[in-house]
């Protein structure tokens, strides 16, 4: 069975963002904690010992401490339960949590060769010894047998496909987006044959992107904005969800809205986003079309 908790549903900067006054961002300073959220990432297991991360987020050593099942075992002096991470893209949002995990224990670190580039240009993140945490480049449209340290099975499959999206922020200057910069990832369990697609970042649904799709248990999907110029229109920034790489949620919903699939998530909300609160009309034109927008620390079950 695949086993899979939402360790955090945020965008980057998190909800309330350190230097943000917007309406959810205040109203999760006051009164409403329920707004609070951590940047987005999750875990996922075949076996619920050994669980793989989906990005790093900068909030992962919280996320970590919320969530007992990535505590050490019980009785272990040093131990952890995350056999792996595997990044979608190289924005802060998705690696600077790996900081998090040096420390001496191993684990495999996945990712395409663009992305591996970001780190090994990055001599901060050499506190991950690669003979600890061996980075491993994945190759796109190819299906892999996930093993755990040391090379078990994990039961877990894992194929990283091209999404429309961009280069990481903090690069746009010095480089061109290439294929590669952002990933959509089929998970499965090889046992009950069960399956996620996770898009945390897309910016289009293309037909081959709604192929991935079609008959999966679960997706986690792109939920940045409602609508693409919200930001602008908040007067929080100047740029449009399409310009950031990120469809918007309303969009996104009625792309996806013909597409065979069994759960539908959003993940990597952000705070700008009115579907945060649970009682705008925004959340329930979601949840009317079967959306889901989910809180740290939920478990989804298939
Ligand atoms: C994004 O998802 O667009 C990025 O996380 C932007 C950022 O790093 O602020
Ligand atoms: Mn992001
Ligand atoms: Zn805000």
């Amino acid at each position: 069975m695949l086993s899979i908790v939402v360790l955090g549903t945020a965008a980057g900067g998190g909800v309330p963002q350190w230097n943000c006054g917007c309406a959810n961002c205040r109203s999760a300073r006051n009164g409403h904690p329920e707004l609070k959220s951590t940047q987005a990432s999750i875990a996922v297991s075949a076996d619920r010992e050994h669980w793989f991360l989906v990005n790093a987020s900068p909030d992962l050593r919280q996320q970590i401490t919320d969530n007992p099942i990535l505590h050490p075992r019980a009785g272990a002096l040093r131990h952890s339960p995350i056999a792996g991470v595997i990044l979608t893209n190289g924005e802060v949002d998705a690696v600077a949590g790996l900081l998090s995990l040096r420390e001496g224990t191993a684990f495999d670190l996945y990712a395409h060769s663009r992305v591996l580039t970001i780190l090994d240009d990055n001599p901060i993140f050499n506190v991950l010894r690669p003979n600890l945490v061996p980075r491993r480049a994945l190759q796109l449209d190819t299906t892999i047998d996930l093993p755990l340290p040391g090379g078990a099975p994990s039961g877990l499959t894992l194929e990283a496909f091209p999404v429309p999206g961009k280069v990481a922020l903090f690069l746009e200057d010095e480089s061109d987006t290439g294929e590669g910069d952002t990933l959509g990832l089929v998970i499965g369990d090889k046992a009950s044959g069960q399956r996620l697609v996770f898009l945390a970042a897309c910016a289009e649904v293309t037909p081959g992107i709604a192929e991935k799709l079609d008959g999966t248990d679960l997706v986690f999907f792109d939920g940045t904005l409602w609508r693409d110029n919200e930001m602008i229109e908040a007067g929080l920034g100047k740029k449009s969800g399409q310009r950031m790489g990120h469809i918007a949620m309303r969009d996104a919903i009625a792309a996806l809205g013909d597409i065979d699939i069994g759960k539908r998530v959003f993940l990597h909300i952000n705070n700008s986003n009115p579907a945060l609160r649970a009682d705008s009309p925004e959340r329930r034109a979601a949840a009317d079309a079967g959306w889901l927008v989910p809180a740290d620390g939920m478990e989804i079950k298939l």
